[in-house]
């Protein structure tokens, strides 16, 4: 079955064969190139895969954020059965940070730096809720609180600038908070931040969901954040989805080969530093990606099963098992190549 045979309804956001392309002087950077996910109302997604591989573009395109000389140039957006990608911008534009709401990867950059971080999550509460500007600046230290910025009265007057990058990716949940969202696409929140740090801001994701059924779509390259923290998974490689299925699955049984390499350069303790970087090879061009599959270069499975296909044509992403999506020839028929491995 494919993935198209999906239940809409079933799910928040439905994304389908998105594809947003960078139109460069060098070529078309195919930076997402055949995204499909679909995220379940009150559920922890992670979008997990290397960098580079196209997860913040997914997040952008998804919010229609795409920038000259990026182009969404395929691909269907629902969200709550509402075709993101049919309407007018306005429309868009509120719905973008009040029911859909992103945490940046670089929350600094993100700030206004001219006015102070309680300023601008008060302006958003007076724009979007038509609070009074007291009961705003009461609301800011309210959210500041429950984002755990200590000294929140003092803190709503700091500038972007006077803020470690913990608090600075603080305020900027408080921000996507302001509007109690529905979806909230955490980008990289806890990357440069300490261990400590990092537990705190993943411990709000997850309080976020329980206490207010809020859906996160978590990325990171981080496959220790997703154990912890997921519990439906995408893996992504070189823009395409290859792998999506729940948590219990992922770990339990990968079977992209593309995942169960990403297993295997995983730092568990006790383990011998030679499995680290099990995947040889490297990520391919964006401007040139190989003929069919783009991990062929790198599968060892390909060489394994003799798979001639997997340099000629691309697989599809489809159902393998209950819930559990691979795009791989090594579990699906084209014509008179017979799929090697039975699930
Ligand atoms: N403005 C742009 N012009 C050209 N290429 C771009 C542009 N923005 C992104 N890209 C390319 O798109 C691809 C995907 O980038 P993206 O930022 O989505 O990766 P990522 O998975 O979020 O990586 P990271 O984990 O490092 O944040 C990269 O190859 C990147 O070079
Ligand atoms: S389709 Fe072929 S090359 Fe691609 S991951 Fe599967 S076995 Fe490897
Ligand atoms: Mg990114």
């Amino acid at each position: 079955m494919a993935i198209s045979s999906f239940d809409r309804s079933d799910y928040l956001l439905d994304v389908r064969g998105l594809q947003t392309y960078f139109f460069t002087e060098q070529g078309v950077v195919k930076a997402v190139d055949g995204v499909d996910l679909n995220v379940r109302s009150g559920e922890i997604f992670g979008l997990v895969g290397e960098s580079g591989c196209g997860k913040t573009v997914t997040a952008l395109s998804i919010l229609r954020l795409i920038e000259e000389p990026g182009k969404i140039v395929a691909g269907e957006v629902y969200f709550e059965g509402i075709a993101l990608h049919e309407l007018t911008e306005e429309k868009m534009n509120n719905l973008r940070g009040k029911r859909i709401s992103m945490i940046f990867q670089q929350p600094l950059s993100r700030l206004n730096p001219v006015f102070t971080g309680g300023a601008q999550v008060a302006e958003v509460l007076m724009i979007h809720w038509k609070m009074e500007k007291e009961e705003a600046w009461q609301r800011t230290i309210e959210l500041y609180k429950t984002v755990g910025i200590s000294d929140a009265e003092e803190k709503i007057n700091a500038y972007p600038h006077e803020l470690s990058v913990g608090q600075a990716q603080r305020v900027m949940i408080a921000l996507a908070l302001a509007t109690v969202p529905e979806l909230l696409i955490a980008d990289e929140p806890t990357t440069a931040l300490d261990v400590t740090i990092q537990a705190q801001i993943l411990d709000l994701l997850r309080e976020l969901r329980t206490s207010r059924n809020t859906s996160v779509i978590l990325i990171t390259h981080d496959l220790g954040v997703i154990a912890e923290m997921a519990d439906r998974v995408a893996v992504m490689y070189a823009g395409a989805i290859v792998e999506q299925t729940n948590v219990v699955s992922l770990f339990d049984k990968p079977m992209h080969p593309y995942t169960t390499g990403l297993m295997a350069s995983m730092p568990i303790p006790g383990r011998s530093a030679e499995r680290l970087n099990a995947i040889p090879g490297n990520v391919p061009n964006l401007i040139n990606l190989p003929a069919g599959c783009r991990f062929a270069p790198r599968c060892r499975s390909r060489v394994e099963y003799e798979l001639q296909i997997c340099t000629e044509y691309e697989p599809d992403l489809i159902q393998i098992k209950p819930d559990h999506y691979v795009r791989c020839w090594l579990y699906q028929d084209k014509d008179d190549h017979r799929a090697p491995i039975d699930v």
